[in-house]
């Protein structure tokens, strides 16, 4: 896939010089205006649109950008004003949530991360971007890529899960893909990596909860990802809600002036979340919307989400001297930089024929199914149970086999349930309609009765119960964290039902992020993480039961034993007193970081998946076990598919550095190889690492490399591996 990568961040003189000749010819409420974002959420609603006298507010040039618009001709009749009938023609701007798909529905980002396949996920971006495009949109408010290590947090459905290094890999990924150059619309879509920053570190797991983490952390563990997404092009980024160590991100001179601009010298724009800036004052950080605006402003925010700070009070903090006019000039800079970026200039109206063609395409929908099956995950499979003959009796029991909206996840705003296939519906692509009996069962959140004795009764009846349980997908999201984890409702008890008749049970879970299921996991001869799986779910699920597909998604965020272990992931510290290993038993160690009831160990640490096949690992070699700082690590070992059966793998790369001025983690991914191999076929995996990049914030808070002794692994997750060392001198 040639990356056609649209950056947004190389200014070009040619550019620069329209910004400044236009900026000059504005007035202040003009300016004031570019950094004005409403709007109705989709479906965009026409009466409240005319009651709000919208036409009137954009020929003023009183706003210039709605969101979640995503009708194409009321896109190109509001365009059609900002264009022909304001005074300067400025263009407006229209973003929208389009978080793992527009129409065509992919699974949840947390999920599409288990591939492990950044071409893949370049490919879905692409798509998603295509079917934006397609209905007008200009921004889509994505990739979120907020590192999260704790599955209480709702949205940790929305990102790559716990790790920054492959959280870096997947939004550089989805940046390219949304930011493709040669779209059929032959318009440009600008990505908005986001919650900048830090939103995922919420305390307690609770939605928009304080964060309160070192200036170390935020710089090796929270930036990295959005650092990778800027690398990669994205012209604009959202501030997140969260306030971090007491200043909240949307007013926060850190992060969106000393890090963003003056380190990084981005030159993007900043748009704030949904009314963030007026969220300042419940913060306790502002008194009023005035004291809002003035504080957001100098931080260095530049468009205004929704709320009414900046048109209400902008004016009056510039003429009473509160704040600079260069300011107010600075963030519109910004935001016509863009605009004549993405080309509205000179291509400012959406071809209202293009949605019906594109929306949907059939190739389009084969790479949902793709994706769908690249990113479960096998957690368990006693016996080989799996893959299932077609000649297997089958009782599907449980609340998600025959559902269709939870399979759009958390965050799809086109939610057609007759776009999606249900697990049923898969099924009937490999057996007849006679060959199976299905029971839901119970609900899958409230205790309403439930049909469990006809459950039994059907499995009683069969050779295999296939329990298809899970959370419906408002279970996560935003503003939906959990305190407990397990199945909702009276599916255990289902569950408990069916373990007692003895029939083998294989179970597939879709959720919205990582369940704390150990009776559950106890009671399945196998166990299929689908999560939300998006419009071909069904099919993707059936494809893995009946092997056509062999599952190859790894975890990329921890499953706890218990939620009393979160947060529980593999990059964690060793500590003074560390206990001996991490499956190590309570009461079998006195004075050691451990549990009385559970050992430190996740139930499915990060990287884990099992395929249908079996990989062996031999041979690592380190082609330099002594490196300089400007050197590259090279490792490589042999990988062996030992199976009878094609599979993909993927090859993970750790590495501990032994010793530092400040305490390293026990491990941290540095690379990662997709490798598919035929039966009996094996390859060398080689990976190169440069010196440079096993560094981390020193105890001056400046990046830095030390010289020591390192720990290397190479090997299927973030437990097991061939080891190694090496040396930087
Ligand atoms: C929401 C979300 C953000 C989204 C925005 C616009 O509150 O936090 O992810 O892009 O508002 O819908």
């Amino acid at each position: 896939m040639e990356h056609n990568i649209g950056t947004y961040n190389d200014l070009d003189p040619d550019t620069e010089a329209r910004v400044e000749s236009l900026l000059a010819q504005m007035t202040l409420p003009e300016k004031i205006g570019q950094l004005v974002q409403i709007g109705p959420f989709a479906p965009f609603d026409f009466e409240d649109y005319q009651a709000k006298n919208m036409d009137e507010l954009i020929r003023s040039g009183r706003v210039s950008s709605f969101l979640n618009i995503t009708i194409p001709h009321l896109i190109n009749h509001c365009q059609r004003i900002a264009v022909e009938e304001s005074r300067l023609g400025i263009p407006i701007i229209v973003g929208s949530d389009v978080i793992h798909g527009y129409r065509t529905i992919f699974p949840i980002p947390l999920a599409e991360a288990c591939t492990w396949n950044p071409a893949l996920l370049e490919r879905a971006s692409r798509v998603a971007a295509e079917e934006a495009s397609a209905v007008g949109v200009d921004w889509i408010f994505a990739p979120m890529v907020d590192v999260a290590r704790d599955p209480r947090w709702g949205r940790i459905a929305e990102g790559a899960g716990e790790d920054p290094f492959l959280g870096m890999a997947m939004a550089r990924a989805r940046v390219r893909g949304f930011q493709a150059a040669d779209l059929s619309s032959g318009r440009r879509i600008v990505a908005c990596p986001k919650h900048y920053v830090g939103y995922g570190a919420a305390e307690g797991g609770r939605d928009y909860n304080t964060t309160d983490f070192s200036e170390r952390t935020l710089r090796d563990v929270y930036l990295p990802p959005f650092k990778a997404a800027f690398d990669a092009g994205a012209g604009t980024v959202m501030s997140a809600f969260n306030e971090i160590s007491g200043v909240p991100a949307t007013a926060n001179p850190l992060i969106l002036t000393t890090i963003l601009r003056d380190e990084w010298d981005w030159p993007g724009v900043v748009l704030s979340d949904y009314e963030s800036v007026r969220h300042l004052i419940p913060h306790g950080m502002a008194a009023n919307l005035k004291e809002a605006a003035r504080l957001s402003i100098l931080a260095g925010l530049d468009m205004e989400m929704v709320s009414s700070a900046y048109p209400d009070h902008l004016a009056e903090l510039v003429a009473a001297g509160d704040v600079p006019l260069a300011a107010v000039d600075e963030a519109t800079r910004r935001v016509l930089r863009l605009k004549f970026r993405l080309g509205l200039f000179e291509n400012p109206y959406t071809d209202e024929s293009l949605a019906d063609a594109l929306i949907l395409r059939p190739d389009f929908r084969a790479l949902a199914l793709e994706v769908a099956q690249e990113s479960m995950v096998l957690l368990k499979n006693e016996g080989n149970i799996l893959p299932l003959s077609p000649q297997t009796r089958l009782a599907v029991i449980g609340p998600l086999a025959d559902n269709r909206l939870d399979m759009f996840g958390c965050w799809s705003l086109q939610t057609h349930p007759e776009d999606v296939e249900t697990v049923l519906e898969g099924l009937a692509a490999y057996l007849p309609a006679d060959a199976w009996t299905h029971v839901p069962g119970c609900p899958i959140r409230d205790t309403a009765p439930t049909d469990i004795a006809a459950a039994v009764a059907a499995a009683e009846e069969a050779d295999v119960v296939l329990l298809v349980v899970g959370e419906s997908a408002d279970m996560s999201g935003e503003a939906h964290s959990r305190t407990h984890l397990g199945l909702p409702g009276r599916q255990q008890e289902l569950a408990d039902a069916l373990a007692a008749t003895g029939k083998p049970i294989v179970c597939v879970i879709m959720s919205g992020r990582p369940l704390v299921i150990p009776r559950l996991a106890g009671q399945a001869q196998a166990l299929l993480a689908a999560w939300h799986a998006g419009i071909r779910a069904g099919r993707a699920v059936a494809d893995i039961l009946f092997g056509a597909a062999n599952p190859s998604g790894k975890l990329t965020a921890s499953w706890p034993r218990a939620e009393g272990q979160i947060p529980v992931y593999y990059a964690h510290k060793n500590t003074g007193q560390p206990a001996a290993d991490a499956d190590m038993k309570a009461f079998a160690a006195v004075f050691k970081s451990v549990y009385l009831d559970e050992p430190n160990s996740p139930l499915f640490p990060f990287g884990f998946g099992l395929s249908y096949t079996q990989f062996d690992y031999a041979d690592l070699r380190i082609a330099q076990p002594t490196l300089k700082l400007g050197d590259t690590l090279v490792v490589s070992a042999t990988v062996t598919n030992s199976g009878d059966r094609a599979g993909a793998e993927i090859v993970q790369l750790y590495v501990r550095d032994r010793v530092g001025s400040v305490t390293r983690p026990v491990k941290e991914l540095k690379g990662f190889q997709k490798i598919h191999l035929q039966p009996g076929e094996q390859r060398i995996v080689r990976f190169e690492v440069r010196v440079a990049d096993l560094g981390f914030t020193g105890r001056d808070m400046r990046y830095t490399v030390e010289p020591g002794d390192f720990h290397v692994w190479v090997g299927p997750d973030s437990t097991r591996g061939l080891a190694g060392a090496f040396s930087v001198s």
